[in-house]
C-alpha cells in the first residue's frame, strides 16, 4: 500500500475515497484511480489522456518543461552524439548500452534479418505506384505476420525476440522497397558488408546499374535522424501498439497499427505537412501573412512542426536535427538554401510572436527533420515511412515491455454517454 493518499470528495453525496499515490524514479506522481469506479460507480474523463498514466514503463523519460529526453536514462543529445542507431535500438530493447560482444552480436542478427521473403515482393504489385508510401507501409508490416507465422507466440519470449529483430532488420528493406516500386525501378537486396543506415541508403539509391558508395556525412545525419526518433514515450502511435498489443494481436499487426497511427499530420505526418507548408509560404516577404492566418485560425491554419503535447519548450531532438540540417547542407553545398533561410526566418518570427509565447509553442522534431530529408534526395511523401522506420525500435520494446507486464489488462476506456436514451421502435410507416 503507498503511503501517500488521495481523497477525492463528492457534493453529491458519496462518500470520500482515498486512493494511492505513487512515485516513479523521476517526474510526477500518480492517483492510482483503478479502484474509483467500484467504488463510487463513477469513471474519470480525460479525453485525448491529458492527465493520464496509462502504464508503468522504464523505457523512455520526458521533462516536457525543461525540454528533457532520456531513453533508459541517457539524455538523448549523448546518445546522438556518441551511439550508432543500432546501438540506441539495443539500449532501448534491453535497457542496458551493449559492450562489445554484444552490440557485435546484436548487430551480426540483424543484418541477417534484413532481407524480406520473396514473396514479399509480389505483395508490393497489388499496390498502385503512386499510392501514398504509408499506406503501402501499413498494407506490407500488417502483411508480415502472413510471411513470419512460425513465432508468433506472443507468450515465447524468444518468439517475441525473433520478432523484434524481424522487425528492425526488415523496416529499412521494406521502406525502401516502397520507394523503389513507387520510382518503378527494381528493388535492391540488402548488402551485408554495410551498416544498418548504409544499407538503408543503399537500398533507396542504390541501382543494379552502378557501384553505391556511403558519403560518411550523410549516413551520419540519417543514422542521428534515427535515433532521435526511435521512442518517445507514450505518444498516439506507441499508445496504439499498447493497446492492438493488449488484447494479444501479434507484433506485426501491433506495429502495422501504430504505423496507421502515426501517419497523422498532427502526429508523424507532421514532418511532410511542414515542407508543403514551406512550399505553400514561397518566401520570406510572405511570413508575416501566413502567421496572420495561423493566429486568426483561418481555414485551421496552424504552423506545421511547431507545438507538443508534452513539450513546452524546445523540443531536444529539434535543436540537434537544426544542427545535423546545417552539416547536411554543408556538405552538399547547398548552404544558401532558400528553404532553410526560410525556415529560420519563420522559426524567428513565431518564437517572438506572443500568441506562441503565450501557448509555450516551440519547434518540434519535425520542423527541420524534412529539410535534410529533401536536401538528401528523399521524396517528402516518403518522410513519414522513414520516421515509422526508426520508431519501429521504440513501438517494439513498448510492446515487450506492455507484453512482460503483469499489470497490464486489455485496454478498454469507458465514456460518460449523451446519447438518446431508451425509447420504443417506431414502424416505417409511422415515421414522420
Ligand atoms: N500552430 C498554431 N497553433 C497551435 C499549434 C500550431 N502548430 N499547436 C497548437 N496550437 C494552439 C492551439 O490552436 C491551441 O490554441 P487555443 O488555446 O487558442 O485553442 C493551443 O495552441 C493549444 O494547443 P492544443 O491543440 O490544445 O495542444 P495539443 O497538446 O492538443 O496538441 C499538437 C499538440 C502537436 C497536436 C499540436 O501542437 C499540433 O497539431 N502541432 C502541429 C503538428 C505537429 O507539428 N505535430 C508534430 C508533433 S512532434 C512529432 C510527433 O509527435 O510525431
Amino acid at each position: 500500500m503507498s503511503e501517500k493518499l488521495a481523497t477525492l470528495s463528492f457534493s453529491d453525496g458519496t462518500p470520500s475515497v482515498d486512493f494511492p499515490i505513487y512515485s516513479g524514479t523521476v517526474g510526477p506522481d500518480v492517483v492510482d484511480v483503478r479502484a474509483l469506479y467500484a467504488k463510487t460507480g463513477k469513471f474519470t474523463f480525460d479525453p485525448g489522456f491529458m492527465s493520464t498514466a496509462s502504464c508503468r514503463s522504464n523505457i523512455t523519460y520526458i521533462d516536457g518543461d525543461k525540454g528533457i529526453l532520456m531513453y533508459r536514462g541517457y539524455p538523448i543529445e549523448q546518445l546522438a552524439e556518441n551511439s550508432d542507431f543500432l546501438e540506441v535500438a539495443y539500449l532501448i530493447l534491453n535497457g542496458e548500452l551493449p559492450n562489445a560482444a554484444q552490440k557485435k552480436e546484436f548487430d551480426d542478427t540483424v543484418t541477417k534479418h534484413t532481407m524480406v521473403h520473396e514473396q514479399l515482393s509480389f505483395f508490393f504489385r497489388g499496390f498502385r505506384r503512386d499510392a501514398h508510401p504509408m499506406a503501402v507501409l501499413v498494407g506490407v508490416v500488417g502483411a508480415l505476420s502472413a510471411f513470419y507465422h512460425d513465432a508468433l507466440n506472443i507468450n515465447d519470449p524468444r518468439d517475441r525476440e525473433i520478432s523484434a529483430y524481424r522487425l528492425i532488420a526488415k523496416l529499412p528493406t521494406i521502406t525502401a522497397m516502397t520507394y523503389k516500386y513507387s520510382m518503378g525501378q527494381p528493388f535492391m537486396y540488402p548488402k551485408n558488408e554495410l551498416s544498418y543506415v548504409e544499407n538503408f541508403l543503399y537500398m533507396m539509391f542504390g541501382t543494379p546499374c552502378e557501384e553505391w558508395k556511403p558519403n560518411p556525412v550523410l549516413t551520419r545525419a540519417v543514422e542521428r535522424i534515427l535515433i532521435l526518433h526511435a521512442d518517445h514515450e507514450q505518444n498516439a502511435s506507441t499508445s496504439t501498439v499498447r493497446l492492438a498489443g493488449s488484447t494479444g494481436a501479434n507484433p506485426f499487426a501491433c506495429i502495422a497499427a501504430g504505423i496507421a497511427s502515426l501517419w497523422g499530420p498532427a502526429h508523424g505526418g507532421a514532418n511532410e505537412a511542414v515542407l508543403k507548408m514551406l512550399d505553400e509560404i514561397g518566401d520570406v516577404k510572405n511570413i508575416p501573412a501566413f502567421i496572420k492566418r495561423v493566429k486568426e485560425k483561418d481555414g485551421h491554419a496552424m504552423l506545421m512542426g511547431f507545438g507538443h503535447r508534452v513539450y513546452k519548450n524546445y523540443d531536444p531532438r529539434a535543436k540537434l536535427i537544426q544542427q545535423t540540417c546545417h552539416e547536411v547542407l554543408a556538405e552538399l553545398k547547398l548552404k544558401d538554401n532558400k528553404l532553410i533561410e526560410l525556415a529560420m526566418a519563420l522559426e524567428k518570427v513565431a518564437l517572438e510572436d506572443d500568441y506562441f509565447i503565450q501557448r509555450k509553442l516551440y519547434p518540434n522534431v519535425d520542423f527541420y527533420s524534412g529539410i535534410v530529408y529533401k536536401a538528401l534526395g528523399i521524396p517528402v511523401s516518403m518522410f513519414t515511412a522513414i520516421f515509422a522506420l526508426a520508431r519501429t525500435t521504440g513501438w517494439i520494446a513498448q510492446w515487450k515491455e506492455l507484453i512482460g507486464d503483469t499489470e497490464q489488462k486489455i485496454g478498454r476506456p469507458r465514456q460518460l454517454f449523451v446519447g438518446a436514451t431508451k425509447r420504443d421502435f417506431v414502424p416505417l410507416a409511422k415515421r414522420k
